[in-house]
């Protein structure tokens, strides 16, 4: 979300990412198609791994509605996107839809890569003393373990309906809740909260995943991808 824009980023934050052995997704918003793109375009010629496009932005021209919420504004951006884009993409979405299989068939009819989910769901807060919300926006985003079960769902539905990769995420904070996302149907797993809590969250959760695959005698974790049986 807000920031200081992508050539501050290309100048100051990437040196010091890619000091590091590891990936580097950049998650991209905008407030518009146009300015998707324009950000992408600057993206593509980074040197960075991929791509995951933020759909839960107001889309300022349309209404303010997000994005992500419509099978045609999902399809739209990401089609656009993917003209200028060489590079992995991934669309996350947001879970404040009604059919969130029909939004991830739309990103994979629009040629992305890969499916990240799921995004912040809408909450709300009230001071019952100031009888107010507390959020100066009156609305935000909730995360963290409380919204895990509603993700997961999520995970397995959309698993069911497109043949993309998922990276899924939502709640997660140790590697049982890693393994429940992966058995959804979650090639990858992503933790954002929980690093609030402890930032050795994802190291922990990596322990956790090998406690698991010892446990069971598992050589290679993508074998449970997607294998749980439903009752
Ligand atoms: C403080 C905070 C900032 C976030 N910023 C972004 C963002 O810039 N782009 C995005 O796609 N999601 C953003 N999210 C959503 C998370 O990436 C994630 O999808 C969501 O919180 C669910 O996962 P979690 O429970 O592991 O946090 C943010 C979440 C939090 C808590």
């Amino acid at each position: 979300m807000q920031n200081p824009g992508v050539e501050y980023f290309a100048q100051n934050d990437l040196p010091f990412l890619r000091s590091f052995d590891t990936a580097i997704i950049v998650n991209a918003c905008g407030s518009s198609i146009d300015e998707y793109v324009e950000l992408c375009k600057i993206l593509n010629t980074l040197d960075i791994d991929g791509v995951e496009l933020n759909l839960s932005c107001p889309n300022v021209k349309e209404g303010c509605m997000a994005f992500g919420n419509t099978y045609e504004g999902v399809k739209k951006v990401t089609e656009e996107v993917r003209k200028v884009l060489d590079k992995p993409l991934f669309v996350k979405l947001t879970p404040n839809v009604t059919d969130i299989a029909s939004i991830a068939k739309a990103v994979e009819d629009a040629g992305a890569d890969g499916v990240s989910l799921i995004n912040t769901l809408l909450g709300m807060k009230i001071d019952i003393d100031k009888k107010r919300p507390v959020l100066a926006n009156n609305t935000g985003g909730l995360s963290g373990p409380a919204i895990k079960p509603v993700a997961v769902r999520m995970v397995y539905q959309v698993s069911q309906a497109v043949n993309i990769p998922i990276l899924g995420m939502g709640g997660i904070v140790n590697g049982d809740d890693a393994i429940e996302f992966m058995l959804a149907g979650a090639q990858a797993i992503s933790i954002g909260a929980g690093n609030f809590i402890d930032p050795y969250t994802s190291v922990k959760t990596v322990i956790g995943i090998e406690d698991y695959m010892k446990k069971y005698n598992i050589d290679d974790i993508n074998n449970i991808v997607g294998t749980v049986q439903m009752n």
